[in-house]
């Protein structure tokens, strides 16, 4: 049932490329984006509300960025247990996304709810097929990501954010923001994805190495900006909840608000430095930390090999636009945090505390 696999997580790790191509494949076709949102007047949206939790916010953030760029409309990303209880600003010409892998979160159901009694447009990106997210919502968008074992989402989160992808671009195009040949470049780009998260996958012998060398680290710290930032957010969460290690991300700039003072002799501090008009900006901010005594891990495209001036230990990935490049981000620090989870001896599915599906507020 592992498929050959110690763990489900690694197994669903494995299962990104798919994940990923299924969606996608599910979505495009001949090039062009099918998507069944008949009713809905994009061309007049006033501003859109992700609504979602956990790794699922993550994605959110992450959209956030790619949607400003792409659709010009206003974009807020809210936690659905904060939502529910403000009596949000929400006007007719808003659209509400949730975004949910199990479609049954309590929190991000009620927020739903919320939204379709105020009478305001909503769209849900779910996994599971049927489930109570997926019913309620005027829009459904279904992630391919197959059943999802391992407590600590990977392969559901990578679908959402293709999703993502690809309703930003979507939005832009019915818009009149994007013209047909960069819309083609997009979907193009994004068809490069499964294989070079393949790509990625097959560099996981140095991140072995690398989490067997830190399994008694007490304190990580992920940084980066803009779409780096929304990365740091879910290696920073995958980290904490298998491997038991505190950690944080921070918006690179913000460290140097408070949280520089926790860094000393040893601290690993991970900058995601994906994005060629911020990078300079994080390596910055990691230089300061170094100076600290922070040992400094990097994740950069290749050709970016600048960055060993500073970071201690660089993973790279395959080069993509950069809008899309946090889908190979992400993948080594899940596989820095499984690799700490095993090497601690820790339970990789199952993580104490924590229920696959919260269905409790
Ligand atoms: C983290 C994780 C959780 C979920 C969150 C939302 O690895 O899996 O943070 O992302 O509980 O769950 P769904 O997507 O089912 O609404």
């Amino acid at each position: 049932e592992k498929g050959g696999y110690e763990h489900f997580m690694m197994k669903e790790i494995h299962e990104q490329p798919k994940a990923v191509e299924d969606t996608l494949n599910s979505i495009i076709k001949d090039n062009q984006i099918v998507l069944d949102l008949e009713g809905l007047d994009i061309s007049n949206l006033s501003q859109i509300h992700f609504v979602a939790c956990g790794s699922a916010w993550h994605v959110s953030m992450a959209c956030q960025y790619i949607f400003e760029d792409l659709t010009h409309i206003p974009v807020r990303v809210e936690l659905a247990s904060e939502f529910r209880y403000r009596n949000p600003l929400l006007s007719k010409k808003d659209l509400v996304i949730v975004i949910s892998q199990s479609g049954e979160t309590a929190d991000s159901l009620a927020a739903l709810r919320l939204a379709k009694e105020k009478g305001i447009p909503t769209l849900a990106i779910v996994n599971v097929l049927g489930s109570s997210i997926a019913r309620e919502a005027d829009y459904v968008l279904y992630t391919l990501a197959g059943p999802e074992i391992s407590v600590a989402t990977t392969k559901a989160y990578s679908a959402q954010l293709v999703l993502g992808y690809v309703l930003a671009i979507y939005f832009g195009k019915e818009k009149g923001l994007l013209e047909e040949e960069k819309v083609r470049y997009y979907l193009s780009e994004l068809n490069t994805l499964p294989k070079k998260i393949e790509r990625v996958l097959e560099d996981k012998e140095r991140l072995q190495w690398f989490a067997s060398k830190y399994s008694n680290a007490k304190d990580v710290f992920f940084i980066g900006r803009g779409i780096d930032y929304a990365i740091s957010l879910e290696g920073s969460l995958k980290l904490k909840e298998i491997s038991y290690i505190h950690s944080e991300a921070y918006a690179a700039g913000e460290l140097k608000h408070g949280a520089i003072s926790l860094i000393e002799d040893g601290t690993l501090l991970i900058g995601v430095c994906t994005q060629s008009q911020l990078y300079e900006k994080t390596i910055s901010n990691m230089v300061e930390c170094k100076s600290r005594g922070a040992y400094l891990m990097a994740v950069a495209p290749y050709g970016y090999y600048q960055i060993e001036d500073t970071a201690n230990f660089t993973t790279y990935i395959p080069r993509i636009d950069e809008h899309f490049i946090g889908s190979l981000a992400v993948i080594p620090l899940q596989l820095l945090a499984y690799y700490l989870s095993v090497s601690k001896g820790l339970d990789v599915d199952k993580p104490r505390n924590l229920a696959k599906s919260v269905t409790v507020e």
